[in-house]
């Protein structure tokens, strides 16, 4: 793996890690990995191929082979625009049922770390200090409670004009929180060298300073 800088997000869905990551990634100038994208990219891609998302070498073969690009913000699947297809609670849902395939998970282990480049990386994800930079110098685990992070998620789709129930986002939310955490691969833990940050009642700003101030030996050392 190459020397670069990598900062590991990890935590459950609705934390803040992306808006977290890229906000760091932005002001360190660094890349970004969006490793939950290629979860449900993998979901996405299996559903119109007509692949069941339990079929695990079936998944897998379409994960290992997806014609993903990451360009200016937008997420293009074999050149069509999917940003906005993918980022839906089914499609978040998908991506964990298929997630919880170790073939699926093995498929998109290498396609993450070769991302790890010059300038260096910050990768956002579920199993990012854990599983696939268990050597990142700078490891997150960014966490919420489920209210705050089911209210987030709720304000978040209000402004894109997207009506749903808070109730029905908290359950959706516990839902997928339990599926991730207690599979059997790659569960969402913190790595035990992780700093474990509970965002509740934190602006992005707050989460962003701390992250830097830990980061700051390591990244900006020579
Ligand atoms: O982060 P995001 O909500 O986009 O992730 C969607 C799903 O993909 C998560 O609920 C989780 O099941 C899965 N995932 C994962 N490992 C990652 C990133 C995402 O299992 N590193």
């Amino acid at each position: 793996m190459a020397e670069v800088p990598v900062i590991a997000i990890d935590g459950p869905s609705g934390s803040g890690k992306g808006t977290v990551a890229a906000e760091i990634a932005r002001r360190l100038g660094l890349r970004v990995l969006d490793s939950g994208a290629l979860y449900r990219l993998a979901a996405f891609a299996a559903r119109r191929a007509g692949v069941p998302l339990d079929d695990a070498d079936g998944v897998a073969r379409i994960a290992a082979g997806l014609p993903v690009e990451f360009r200016d913000g937008r997420v293009l699947l074999d050149g069509e625009d999917v940003t906005l297809a993918i980022r839906t609670e089914t499609a978040g849902n998908d991506a964990s049922k298929v997630a919880v395939l170790p073939q699926v998970r093995q498929a998109l282990l290498q396609w993450q770390r070769d991302q790890a480049r010059p300038p260096g990386l910050v990768a956002d994800g579920r199993d990012m200090g854990t599983v696939v930079f268990p050597d990142a110098p700078v490891k997150i685990f960014l966490d919420a409670s489920a209210g705050e992070r089911a209210r987030r998620r709720h304000k978040q789709l209000m402004e894109q004009g997207v009506d749903v129930k808070l109730s029905d986002l908290v359950a959706e939310i516990e839902a997928r929180d339990a599926r991730d955490r207690n599979r059997s691969v790659a569960p969402l833990k913190p790595a035990p060298d992780a700093l474990v940050i509970d965002s509740t009642g934190m602006s992005v700003d707050e989460v962003v300073e701390k992250i830097l101030q830990a980061a700051q030996p390591s990244v900006f050392s020579g």
